[in-house]
């Protein structure tokens, strides 16, 4: 069985149930990449400072370099008995170099190690997720610019309201994702802002350590400015999943319209038969599983959310081992937001849209009414007498089963004299979205002046990564 690095104190060793209990190994063995960095930091800036000798830091920084290669390439196995990652590594180390391995663990503690690996390990896939997020904005928009013209009603209260078009409608979530985007980049710039290495345990060091270079090497702006702080903060585990959690609440509504969409009721749009499953007695079914899924993990995400708010709020500084509950939650709710990004982006890109069932749920509702009004308002009515006439042709148009657009102008004009023959061009479908070209309307003009704005923000990310 492997053994503890703080045994020396102790008379008896650990209770093996125990062991499984206090061990993180499980979940922590994928940091062994940011343990290794942050050791061979650490050792690199003992050895510049006089602290360790040439001889025995360049015994380390091998050992370690042949640890790496040796995990990457599946040569040496991550000991599942191991008490954490950072005992493994140092363990192995040692057994490999003897004595110079020993001498790693100068002037550092497990726990300014952990809140160091943490953050770079976080760092690191964060790249992924966030081009994950513009590829489903990059989808998104794909979609708008060729439904900016497709008319379909917009909804309040889920109640046929206005006129909009599908196109408007799916930039709203582009928005949100940039949002989303700009969350997790303010998030990931906190979060490398302070390296904690150099805190040790708590209070430092009497070492004469260089706190900044380390963190430099490690791409951190510096180093952070309280030991204590240094080693008790999972502000940025927080904040990463917060906005992991405000994305997979967009991502949710979504799903909820795609499942709504996909309904015999709306039959707005067909998803694909490879993003759908089937009833094991309906067999007419085709159900949205994979939507359905999107928006059944989003409590997971909140969850990990509040478990990670719970574990942090009644611990005194600095350092307390209700802190290594954090790795779970946050992998958690950035692995969960990863897969459902990952089922996502294909199923929208591969859904089919039905514009002829769209406009004749936009054609059907009385969503022009506002238009009729404003066209009376237009005329010198005032706009709540205008209200009220409208309302009234709307109720007489139920009563004899007419729409705006049927019903005859002898009758508009009985209801009042401003009424003309414009009127039916005034609320006909497409002109009362055209009409709506304000800055941020739902027009065709307007989709495809969104479009422009997200697409160039889109680009500029792309090319600030390296690509195109
Ligand atoms: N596995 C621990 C964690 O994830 C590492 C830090 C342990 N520190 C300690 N003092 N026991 O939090």
């Amino acid at each position: 069985m492997a053994q503890q690095l703080w045994k020396g104190r102790f008379t008896k060793p650990v209770d093996s149930r125990v062991n499984d209990f206090n061990s993180s190994i499980r979940f922590d063995a994928r940091l062994y990449r940011e343990d290794i960095a942050g050791s061979m930091a650490h050792a690199a800036m003992l050895g510049a400072q006089g602290i360790l000798s040439y001889a025995d830091t360049d015994a380390i920084l091998e050992g370690l370099e042949g640890i790496l290669a040796d995990l990457d390439s599946g040569a040496l196995a991550i000991d599942p008995a191991a008490e954490d990652i950072h005992t493994f590594v140092e363990q192995t180390l040692t057994a490999r170099i003897g004595e110079a391995g020993k001498r790693l663990h100068t002037g550092r503690s497990r726990n300014d190690q952990v809140a160091t690996d943490l953050r770079l390990h976080l760092r690191r896939g964060m790249a992924g997720l966030l081009k994950q997020i513009e590829e489903l904005a990059g989808v998104l928009c794909g979609l708008a610019r060729q439904h900016a013209g497709t008319v379909m009603p917009g909804y309040t209260h889920l109640q046929r309201a206005q006129p909009v078009t599908l196109g408007h409608h799916l930039m709203a979530y582009v928005q949100m994702l940039l949002r989303d985007l700009g969350r997790f980049d303010d998030a990931i710039a906190r979060m490398n802002a302070a390296c904690p290495l150099g805190s040790a345990a708590l209070a430092g060091t009497t070492y004469p350590i260089d706190r900044a270079a380390a963190a430099r090497t490690l791409g951190f702006a510096g180093a952070g400015e309280n030991s204590l702080d240094g080693v008790s903060d999972r502000d940025f585990c927080i904040e990463l999943a917060a906005a992991a959690s405000i994305c997979m609440m967009h991502l949710s509504r979504l799903c909820e319209e795609l499942v709504l969409w996909s309904s015999w009721e709306f039959r707005f749009i067909e998803l694909d038969d490879a993003f759908t499953t089937g009833s094991s007695i309906m067999p007419q079914k085709k159900n949205p599983d994979l939507p359905e899924l999107v928006r059944g993990k989003t409590g997971r995400v909140f969850g990990d959310l509040m478990a990670l708010l719970t574990v942090m709020k009644g611990l005194p500084l600095a350092y307390n081992k209700d802190m290594q509950e954090d790795k779970e939650a946050i992998f958690d709710a950035l692995d969960t937001l990863s897969l459902c990004l990952t089922a996502l982006t294909p199923l929208l890109a591969s859904t089919k849209v039905r514009p002829e069932a769209m406009r004749a749920a936009a054609a059907g509702g009385f969503i022009n009414a506002t238009d009729c009004a404003d066209y009376l308002a237009k005329k010198g009515v005032p706009f709540r007498d205008a209200y009220r006439i409208t309302g009234e042709l709307v109720a007489l148009c139920i009563r004899r089963g007419e729409t705006l657009e049927t019903l005859p102008l002898a009758d508009y004009r009985q209801a009042s004299g401003a009424f003309a023959e414009d009127v039916y061009e005034a609320i006909r479908l497409d002109r009362c979205v055209e009409g709506r070209a304000c800055a941020g309307g739902p027009s065709a003009e307007s989709v495809r002046r969104q479009l422009r704005a997200a697409e160039a923000l889109l680009a500029a990310r792309a090319k600030a990564r390296g690509e195109g």
